[in-house]
């Protein structure tokens, strides 16, 4: 493929505004990679910063659940993060750009999801690369990325890589509580794509008994469908107390062992410490933006029944190949995560993606390039 000289972007410029812009590709340099965007997810977050600006990032290009072909490769660059061979045709994977000056970056280099000034390639603001997200036709890789050939996984794989490594990363958080068994019975509060992911990995890790609560019966279907093995759906409680009995009842009578919170609403957050049996815990995954506080009683919800709570934020370039292992692993035993995928648009119908994604119409709407 020769290298273009023009590319197309879709920009947020405004509020509820997306626009197809033109740019010159400028010229690669030695540790940078030129991509052909083959596709992207909607993320939530994209929505919130279609609908408003909560980073202030605007005029930018989102999406940073992309994937795409190397059309040109800076002399420097022969291999990806894990070593692999990395030359024109393949088809990678972009995770992080840790800031390498941090407290994290410098001191806890497994954990720079913690980094304090993080770069997402769909998450940084207009610049000279013009190229920044992957709602565009180009994206520049540039110098301190982290990136992955994923050549081997196939195109629909390649677009929900970015959502699971957000559910692996919970996953792996979880399992420090040392409350995942076999055995145990699991809450997921929240079957969006987040949940839904979470679900999947928690399934394919074995456990078999999940139990999955939200209001939508279509999303609670799809949840089936990935594993869940009780359905509640909160649309057919009147109360609080209503909800934590049907949960109680499809669990020992005494509530859930480990809840993951998915939702992003408080109420829901604080709903679920009441849905966790005395020594359980929880995973906190539902904030990625700050939707507001939520109560909880501290004798009631966590000290008398010694809960074990854990936070989870996105996910470290390390938990990238548990995240290819686990879409290969979901093919081979036939869990239906390709549902998932239950739109695509293309460039110029980016404001449609994004209205689709806030109607909660589908699950994951993505970008696909012509
Ligand atoms: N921790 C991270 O790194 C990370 C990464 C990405 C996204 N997130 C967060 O995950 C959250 C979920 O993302 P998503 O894309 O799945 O969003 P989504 O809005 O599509 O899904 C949320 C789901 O929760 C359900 N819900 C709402 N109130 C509920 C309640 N009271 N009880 C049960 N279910 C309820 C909704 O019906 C919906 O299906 C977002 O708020 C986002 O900020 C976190
Ligand atoms: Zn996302
Ligand atoms: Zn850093």
């Amino acid at each position: 493929m020769s290298i273009p000289k023009k590319g197309k972007v879709a920009m947020l410029t405004d509020i509820r505004k997306i626009e197809v812009l033109e740019f010159d590709i400028p010229a690669i340099g030695d540790d940078e990679i030129l991509l052909k965007v083959e596709g992207c997810g909607v993320c939530g977050t994209d929505a919130h910063e279609y609908k408003g600006d909560p980073f202030a990032l605007r005029p930018v290009v989102l999406g940073h659940e992309g994937t795409g072909e190397v059309v040109a490769i800076g002399k420097n660059i022969t291999h990806d993060f894990v070593n692999k061979p990395v030359k024109v045709g393949d088809k990678l994977i972009t995770c992080i750009i840790p800031c390498g000056e941090c407290h994290a970056c410098k001191t806890t280099p497994a954990r720079t999801n913690l980094c304090e000034k993080v770069g997402i390639y769909g998450l940084i603001p207009e610049d000279k690369y013009h190229f920044n997200g992957y709602f565009g036709e180009y994206v520049i890789i540039r110098k301190g990325s982290t990136f992955f050939n994923v050549s081997d996984l196939d195109l629909d794989s390649r677009l929900l890589v970015e959502p699971f490594a957000v559910a692996m990363h919970a996953l792996e958080r979880a399992k420090t509580t040392g409350l995942l068994r076999f055995d145990s019975k699991v809450l997921i509060q929240g079957c969006g794509p987040i949940g839904l992911c979470v679900l999947s990995v928690v399934r394919a890790m074995g456990i078999e008994e999940i139990i999955v609560v939200d209001g939508s019966a279509s999303r609670l279907e799809l949840a089936k469908e990935l594993g869940a093995t009780h359905l509640i759906n909160i649309s057919d409680y009147k109360t609080a107390e209503e909800e934590i009995e049907a949960v109680k009842a499809v669990s020992d009578g005494l509530g859930a062992q480990f809840a993951f919170q998915c939702t992003g609403v408080p109420k829901a957050a604080a709903l679920m410490w009441r849905l966790v049996r005395r020594g359980g815990g929880l995973c906190e995954v539902g904030f990625f933006v700050d939707n507001g506080e939520c109560t909880i009683n501290p004798h009631l919800d966590l000290c008398n029944k010694e809960i074990t709570a854990v936070g989870s934020w996105v996910y470290t370039p390390e938990e990238y190949p548990a995240t290819f292992a686990f879409m290969k692993l979901a093919k081979s035993i036939k869990l239906p995560i390709h549902k998932l995928i239950t739109h695509r648009f293309p460039l110029d119908q980016m404001n449609e993606a994004m209205e689709t994604n806030i109607r909660m119409d589908g699950i994951k709407v993505c970008f696909v390039a012509n």
